[in-house]
């Protein structure tokens, strides 16, 4: 029996913040030192020092935004370590993540560099936990102030002459934890305290982001909106989807069964309700909803690959993950009144990554590929979409078996995009299309699906799993028939003719 549901395209329901669609870059294993940083001197093909297939590759996806250094490396960075002479650079330890040498060659202007070249806006998370007041406000003087100053004066010796355009910037991360184990009030207060000295410099206005609540701790956002609430711009969330509760044995990226499948799907489904929560508190404080909620680190977690340095959160992806995308980005859509920005964590070789490499190798995941079929959205307007869900079970428990989002682009063309969760059977949907007033319309489609539950391609491989061209769709009287594939992510595009 088909799923079906309407879908109005006269009711708009707001803009899809294009900054959903962002992105995280930490210190982390091989992410910056490898993913994207090669140096100027590598074989590997590159723009002063940054590889050119990941920056081609993520120009595709078109990046909005790029949150760096951490994570909990950001605080215990000193961002005057990372400026200046490479070789003068301070070697450091990357206490957090596998007690490696951290020899500083990415920095502030090679950031810079890099969001230059991806066309992307930068997101700067500076450092509560070790740092100070002065090092966070010279920091924002260095990256924004034109004039004369101390720190402009270094910036202009050290070959930036023009001050950066820089909007957000977070004041701390995970200060609950890694950021320095704060209790809400203590950190509120700090927040307060901090972001008094981050200035807007020449008309750079920064977006000021406090650090936000772990999964469901809804306390930190009661404590953090009712102390700071009027000082921020924005304040973030944490999620991570796990297949089992458990984060000694978290489960495998591949060679899992139906049972972790069913378990990571659900996991992930919870960000609605994480986000409906946190936003119910945000309502009581700023009801005008003049505070973001962003959402900076969100994705899978599993076990790292066999063999790799546990430090480095290596791992693979599978179409799996492809799922966990789809729905919590139609999640983030459901909720664009409140979330305005959210970052998958991370861009490249570290936990759901879009993209993997291997020396001058480098893969696209089936992360990547659904970034690629949801860039449509990005600032289209949502459009009122409502479908019976159906429900795809096992072992006595139930999820919905397909959830959608529609949206309608700057040229008029409706973007309807489809999950479907169940592994083991095609599913129908029926869509009534309204609101239309007779126009006639051409539908095109495309599809990313698996011969397996872990599929995923590997350097050997690359391209086992890529998006195919989707017909099993019928548009005939204002009514739109899809027969969606199991375990697929289907995006469907409708021009007006
Ligand atoms: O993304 C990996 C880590 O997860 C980040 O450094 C930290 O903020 C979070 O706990």
């Amino acid at each position: 029996m088909a799923l079906k549901g309407v879908l109005n395209a006269d009711a708009g329901k707001g803009t899809i913040n294009r900054n959903l669609y962002g992105h995280f870059s930490e210190h982390l294993g091989r992410c910056i030192y490898e993913g994207i940083w090669v140096g100027e001197d590598s074989d590997i093909p590159h723009t002063n020092g940054i590889r050119n297939d990941v920056v081609k590759a993520l120009k595709q996806i078109k990046i909005p935004v790029l949150r760096w250094p951490g994570g909990c490396f950001a605080d215990e960075y000193h961002w005057m370590d990372g400026i200046g002479p490479k070789e003068t650079r301070k070697r450091m330890i990357n206490t957090h993540w596998g007690g490696v040498v951290e020899n500083n060659h990415f920095g502030t202007h090679e950031f810079l560099e890099l969001c230059r070249q991806l066309e992307c806006e930068p997101y700067i998370n500076g450092n509560v936990g070790s740092g100070t007041v002065r090092e966070m406000s010279e920091w924002v003087e260095y990256l924004t102030f034109g004039g004369e100053s101390p720190m402009s004066e270094l910036r202009k010796r050290n070959g930036q002459e023009q001050p950066w355009a820089v909007t957000y910037f977070g004041v701390g991360n995970e200060n609950w934890g890694c950021g320095g184990n704060m209790r809400p009030e203590y950190y509120a207060d700090l927040y307060r305290q901090y972001q008094t000295y981050i200035r807007n410099y020449d008309g750079n206005r920064i977006h000021r982001i406090a650090c936000g609540a772990n999964s469901n701790d809804y306390n930190w956002t009661e404590v953090l909106m009712r102390q700071a609430a009027p000082f921020m711009d924005s304040l973030t969330l944490h999620y991570y989807t796990l297949p089992t509760d458990n984060w000694q044995d978290k489960g495998n990226a591949t060679g899992f069964g139906e049972v972790e499948w069913f378990s990571t799907l659900k996991q992930a489904l919870k960000m609605d309700e994480l986000i409906t929560r946190h936003s119910t508190i945000m309502d009581k404080y700023d009801p005008e909803r003049r505070i973001g909620l962003i959402v900076d680190e969100w994705g899978t977690w599993y076990n790292v690959e066999p063999g790799t340095v546990p430090g480095f959160l290596y791992q693979q992806n599978t179409m799996r993950d492809a799922l966990v995308t789809g729905v919590t980005l139609n999640i983030f859509h459901e909720h664009n009144e409140r979330v305005r920005m959210a970052n998958i964590a991370q861009m490249v070789n570290v936990l759901q990554a879009v993209i993997l490499t291997e020396g001058e190798k480098l893969l696209l995941t089936p992360t990547y590929h659904v970034f690629d079929l949801y860039k449509v959205h990005q600032d289209a307007e949502r459009l009122d979409l409502t479908l019976e869900a159906g429900s795809y079970t096992l072992d006595g428990q139930e999820l919905p078996a397909v959830t959608a989002t529609a949206s309608r682009d700057g040229e008029g063309k409706l973007h309807i995009s489809l999950c479907h969760l169940n592994p083991n059977a095609a599913a129908t949907v029926e869509l009534d299309l309204r609101g239309l007033a007779g126009s006639s319309m051409t539908a095109s489609g495309i599809t990313l699906k698996g011969n397996s539950i872990d599929a995923h391609n590997t350097f050997e491989q690359p391209e086992a799993v890529k998006p195919e061209p989707f017909a099993d769709f019928e548009l005939l009287n204002g009514k739109l028939t899809v027969t969606l594939p199991p375990m697929s992510v289907t995006a469907l595009e409708l021009s007006p003719n």
